[in-house]
């Protein structure tokens, strides 16, 4: 592929901010975080989005709850997941809001082309909705609760909505929506999602309504001050909002739309792959190549919730766990896909033997061993022995395995697994080769192991930067790999380490875990 088309755009979805972030929104940056990252480091050009989703009812409610005006209220929590993309390491490339003029600018944009195309039309919704979803239900979806009120699939109440409203002609997309799923049978992952959604095609699509008359708290739908659009219409717009939209003919537009993936969780799968691909079909528009949808985190086996009082604030956990632990924990032990169960012990056990003592404790024992045996340079190597070059196989094994891992389903914990099985490779090799006893008698061959070793690391700390960035960073300055040879491109042979180079005093990048003691 020429170079220049080495493009990769991916979004997160954006988040509500009618509250501050939680472990949730954390664990889908994160992930999304790691893929741009594996696609930087892979040559690509990546435009990595996020943002926040800053109308509808709810943001509307509960910023009128706490008496503040909804764009003060609004500015306050956005500013809690800009923040957030900070102290997550987030390498975002932009950041959408839905209150800024261009989103705005894209949204009315959009609507007036399903306007002239007639894909909108007057009508008058009366139905069931519910705010905690911002989402129609029909009565045969809903289930009643204790009290007598009807409830969404979610749990959330849902209240009776009569109003004139604009309607979208959902209905007439169902076979051409089939027909994409059939001819691209990887645009929904993983595939139970997509059985899910073929399904609830196949039963029959209605119209939708997609502006609402009550409410003032949204994007006025154009021509017409009465209404604003509904908040999903305006939200989804958000991944052409960030790559230029209304402006197809921009470089930025043709360089990066369609989309490669949009990740989100799994509670908004039908608005990314029905209603979404059907607005960006009636409106001329090509669609994403991927919506992916990863699972929910529970907290000790338990649903993240207020009522529950378990949410979880990242900041809390990195100052407890450290960034690096937590990210490696996220993408390490839920598979991505699933859901997940965030647990005290299960990170500290993977901190503790992961981190700590598989790859930290190889790092630190080579690069101690090179600083006090061979004069704090990297060593000069004799003849490779079939050991030596069966372990640098298998470092060098193991781009194209992670490659193919994240290009056919981004499953971050079997491209981990895998590098790790390499830096079990290296440990089982440092016991048997035991170079500390080599000290005495063979210096030359103490030398080879220790160059063998630390090029593997160099090999490992490149293939781990998506994951945990600052450490990787940390054991490449230890191995003084230049900052121009630390992408995928620096795992050629010609780029290996240099005998002779000075190393400085290495440092642990992986500290245990050791549990505060309860008095
Ligand atoms: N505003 C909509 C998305 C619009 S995208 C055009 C929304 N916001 S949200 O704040 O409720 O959720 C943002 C993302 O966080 C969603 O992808 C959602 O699935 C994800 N998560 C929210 N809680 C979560 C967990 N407990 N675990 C994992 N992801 C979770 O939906």
């Amino acid at each position: 592929m020429a170079a220049e088309n080495k493009t990769f755009y991916l979004t997160t979805a954006i988040s509500y901010v009618n509250g501050a972030p939680h472990l949730g929104h954390a664990y889908e940056a994160i992930a999304s975080d790691a893929l741009a990252r594996f696609k930087r480091l892979d040559g690509f050009d990546v435009m990595f989005l996020t943002g926040t989703d800053e109308y509808g009812e709810k943001n509307a409610r509960t910023a009128a709850k706490a008496g503040i005006d909804p764009q003060a209220f609004v500015d306050g929590n956005t500013a809690k997941f800009k923040d957030m993309a900070g102290y997550l390491n987030i390498s975002n490339d932009d950041f959408v809001r839905t209150s800024e003029p261009r989103h705005h600018r894209a949204s009315q944009a959009i609507w007036q082309k399903l306007v002239d195309a007639g894909e909108i039309y007057r009508g008058n919704y009366s139905g069931w909705y519910s705010v905690r979803d911002e989402a129609y239900f029909t009565e045969d979806e809903l289930t009643k609760g204790e009290g007598g009120a009807f409830l969404a699939p979610s749990g959330a109440e849902v209240e009776w909505v009569e109003e004139d409203s604009y309607f979208f002609r959902l209905s007439s997309w169902s076979d051409r929506l089939l027909q994409h799923f059939d001819d691209h049978p990887d645009f929904i992952q993983p595939q139970s999602r997509r059985n899910e959604v073929t399904s609830f095609v196949k039963s029959g699509l209605r119209d939708l309504s997609v502006s609402r008359r009550r409410l003032t708290w949204g994007i006025r739908v154009p021509g017409d001050d009465d209404h604003v659009m509904y908040v999903w219409l305006d939200a989804l717009t958000n991944y052409i909002t960030g790559v230029g939209y209304p402006d197809e003919d921009s470089d930025t537009f043709k360089r990066y739309w369609p989309a490669d993936y949009h990740i989100i969780g799994k509670d908004i799968v039908r608005f990314h792959t029905v209603y979404w691909p059907a607005f960006l079909l009636a409106a001329g528009l090509a669609l994403p190549k991927h919506v992916f949808c990863h699972g929910f985190l529970n907290i000790e086996g338990q649903k993240m919730s207020k009522s529950l009082g378990n949410v979880l604030a990242p900041q809390d956990m990195i100052g407890r766990y450290g960034l690096d632990p937590i990210r490696y924990f996220l993408l390490r032990e839920v598979p991505f896909g699933q859901d997940g169960s965030f647990s005290h012990e299960s990170i500290v056990n993977r901190i503790n033997s992961d981190l700590a003592n598989d790859l930290g404790n190889l790092a630190q024992r080579v690069l101690s061993m090179i600083n006090k045996n061979c004069g704090a340079v990297v060593p000069q190597h004799g003849d490779l022995e079939p050991a030596d070059q069966a372990l640098l196989d298998s470092a060098a094994a193991l781009l194209p395995a992670v490659r193919r891992i994240i290009d056919t389903d981004l499953a971050f914990h079997n491209a981990l697994a895998e590098i790790w099985r390499v830096v079990g490779d290296a440990n089982r090799y440092v016991d048997v080769q035991a170079p500390w006893e080599l000290k005495e008698n063979d210096p030359d061959r103490m030398a080879t192991v220790l160059y063998v070793l630390a090029e593997t690391v160099r090999r490992l700390a490149i293939l781990v930067q998506p994951y945990v960035p600052q450490s990787a960073s940390a054991m490449l300055d230890q191995l003084v790999v230049a900052a121009g040879d630390r992408s995928f491109a620096a795992l050629d042979e010609d780029k290996r380490l240099k005998p002779g180079t000075p190393l400085p005093k290495p440092d642990g990048v992986f500290p245990r875990f050791v549990d505060e003691v309860v008095p």
